[in-house]
């Protein structure tokens, strides 16, 4: 595996992250779901960072943080699987990953083989990815289509460029991407998948309140940026809320983050009825 070249800076570093949060997961006797690739990614870079200069002392701190946000985020994962699953369900038959990450979900989930799986981010995070990926030799059940794009830039044409219909009902995931990207490009990210939405699709948005200025959230910071004074949070103009879903023909629905994880059984409470998912469906 001497190709693989791990993100060991930028915003696509904070994939890892997540990687290393599936694969704690996975190893669980009570695992809320499995993904068993999640390893050789995880494997892959921790090589890479060892091999750097500070980057071991790097690779620790990118763990010591997957842990921190572990008992939360893990279980959001599981959510957006039975989202995806349900949508699949409902007869989604696109379903778009928006700052995919090292997401495996064509692979993990069993979909069927006339689901297309969109998957969308940054070249850096799809050069080390898809060198892994061919590695394990693992085969999707779904079909799979990465599109190596910044999500700042025009990306609905090169979407269509890869057989996405517009005119079909598609499942968008947001999960922890949109948020990186400035305000301003989160509203244009928001209003293009609006466009492309034919009835039925399917969007969702988080409602946290986050204390940013949280000392995980300052280490991810400094770590996404590699400037270990880059604390402040980024603040520069609105972010797409559920009126503005409204106002552009999604019918929303309020899900409690408390009331959502009732059946998984994790003591993953916030008791703040204000947290949770904004379902939208297009009408
Ligand atoms: C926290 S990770 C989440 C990844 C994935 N959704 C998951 O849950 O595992 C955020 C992802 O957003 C991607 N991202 C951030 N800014 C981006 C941009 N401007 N264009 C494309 N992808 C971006 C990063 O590369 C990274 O993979």
């Amino acid at each position: 595996m001497s190709e693989v070249n791990a993100p060991v800076a930028g915003v696509a570093l904070s994939a890892l992250g997540v990687a290393l949060i599936r694969e704690m997961e996975s190893r669980r006797p009570d695992r809320l779901y499995d993904d068993p690739l999640t390893s050789a990614f995880v494997a892959a870079a921790r090589g890479d960072f060892t091999g750097t200069d500070g980057g071991a002392a790097r690779w620790s701190r990118v763990e010591a943080l997957a842990e921190q946000f572990f008992p939360g985020r893990s279980v959001g994962v599981r959510l957006v699987d039975d989202q995806v699953a349900d949508a699949v369900a409902a007869g989604c038959r696109q379903l778009v990953l928006l700052g995919a990450g090292l997401d495996t979900r064509a692979y993990r989930l069993g979909l069927p083989a006339d689901v297309t799986v969109y998957e969308l981010d940054l070249p850096a995070l799809f050069s080390f990815k898809e060198a892994v990926l061919r590695a394990t030799g693992a085969v999707p059940t779904a079909r799979r289509r990465i599109l190596p794009i910044d999500l700042r830039e025009e990306w609905a044409s090169r979407l269509r460029d890869t057989g996405f219909r517009p005119d079909q009902p598609t499942v968008w995931i947001d999960e922890g991407a949109l948020p990186y990207l400035p305000a301003a490009d989160h509203r244009r990210a928001v209003a293009t998948l609006t466009d492309l939405s034919a009835p039925g699709s399917r969007f969702g948005l988080s409602r946290f309140t986050v204390d940013d200025n949280a000392p995980h959230y300052v280490e991810l910071r400094r770590l996404v940026s590699g400037d270990e004074d880059a604390a402040a949070p980024l603040s520069d103009g609105e972010r797409p809320g559920p009126q503005w879903l409204v106002d552009h023909g999604w019918r929303t629905e309020f899900r409690a983050w408390d009331d959502m994880i009732v059946p998984l059984g994790r003591e993953v409470a916030v008791h703040d009825p204000r947290v949770g998912v904004v379902h939208a469906v297009r009408e």
